[in-house]
Parts: structure tokens; C-alpha cells; sequence
């Protein structure tokens, strides 16, 4: 039931200072981060880690994206930590995401305006999916030395 998941903060979260603001959601769920690096990623990574993405038309934008600065890589563990970090996170497009939602609290973009622009969606952040998605996700850009195991303060209360 303690799962890990990938979290992503995107370029366009990185550029405009949210990093601290981003991560205060997570921590104050009390999830318990257990790896965190910054990385500029190149097109063949981005290929790996949007490869369900990449033969779709918005892909292109993406990429370029997603490659445009560095963004920081979290691993954060927590009860049925995949489900709850995608709720504090929000639905992909910022429009419809829920009031109180990181993307919805932090943009507010649409994909009828992102496609008519041929722009891609900036919603600041990514989420792994599914457990299976998040192992597959956290193999990928973590090795497993970089994974730490650690008793947080307030663990007793919270988990
Ligand atoms: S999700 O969040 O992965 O469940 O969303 P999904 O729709 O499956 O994944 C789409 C990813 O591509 C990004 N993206 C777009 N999707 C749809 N339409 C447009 N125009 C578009 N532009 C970018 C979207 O943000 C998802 O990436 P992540 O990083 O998961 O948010």
C-alpha cells in the first residue's frame, strides 16, 4: 500500500519559481520525498519517457518543451501515493483541472487553445499514471542509489 511515484516539475514550473510552491503541496500531505534531482533532458530521453506519446500529433511540441530547460525529478513515497499526488496534481488540461489543484491553481490553458496555436500544453507538471507506470517512470530516471530510506519526523502521525 506505500507506493513511489514519479513527479516531474516541468520547465515551465521551473522558469517561473514554483519549485518551492510545488513541493509544499506534497510535503504538507505528508508525503515524504525520497529522491529529487534537477536534469536537462535531451530528444532521446524525452523519446523514453513519452514513449506512449511519441507517434501523436501533439508530440513534437512537447518534446521541445520538455526539452526547453531543466526540470526537477522527485520520487515520493506515500499510502497509495500515485493516486493521491495525481489528485493534488490535477487533470493534464489546466481548464478543467479542479480549484485547489496545482494545475489549476497555477495555469489555466486549454487544449482547444493549445491545438489551435500549435503550442503545447503547459500544465508545469508530470505524474506517473499508474503503479506499473511509476516503477517503469522511477527505473528510468533514478538509479536505485539515488532512492533514499528514511524515517521523516512526523511519520508516526501521519502514516
Ligand atoms: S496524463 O496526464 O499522462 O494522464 O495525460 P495524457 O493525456 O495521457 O498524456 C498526454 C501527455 O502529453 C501532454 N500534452 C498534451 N496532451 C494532449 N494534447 C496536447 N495538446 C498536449 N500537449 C502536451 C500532457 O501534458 C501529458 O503529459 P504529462 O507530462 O503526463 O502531463
Amino acid at each position: 500500500m506505500i507506493e513511489k511515484t514519479l513527479v516531474l516539475i516541468k520547465p515551465d514550473g521551473v522558469k517561473r519559481g514554483l519549485i518551492g510552491e510545488i513541493l509544499k503541496r506534497f510535503e504538507q500531505r505528508g508525503l515524504k520525498l525520497v529522491g529529487m534531482k534537477m536534469v536537462w533532458i535531451d530528444k532521446n530521453f524525452a523519446k523514453k519517457h513519452y514513449s506512449a506519446h511519441v507517434k501523436k500529433g501533439f508530440y513534437k511540441n512537447l518534446e521541445e518543451f520538455i526539452t526547453s530547460g531543466p526540470v526537477v525529478a522527485m520520487v515520493i513515497e506515500g499510502i497509495h501515493a500515485v493516486e493521491i499526488v495525481r489528485k493534488i496534481v490535477g487533470s493534464t488540461e489546466p481548464k478543467s483541472a479542479e480549484i485547489g489543484t496545482i494545475r489549476a491553481d497555477f495555469a489555466h490553458v486549454s487544449y482547444d487553445y493549445a491545438d489551435k496555436k500549435g503550442i503545447t500544453i503547459k500544465n508545469l507538471i508530470h505524474a506517473s499514471g499508474t503503479s506499473e507506470e511509476a516503477a517503469i517512470e522511477i527505473n528510468l530516471w533514478f538509479k536505485p542509489e539515488e532512492i533514499y530510506d528514511y524515517k521523516t519526523a512526523h511519520e508516526e502521525h501521519v502514516f
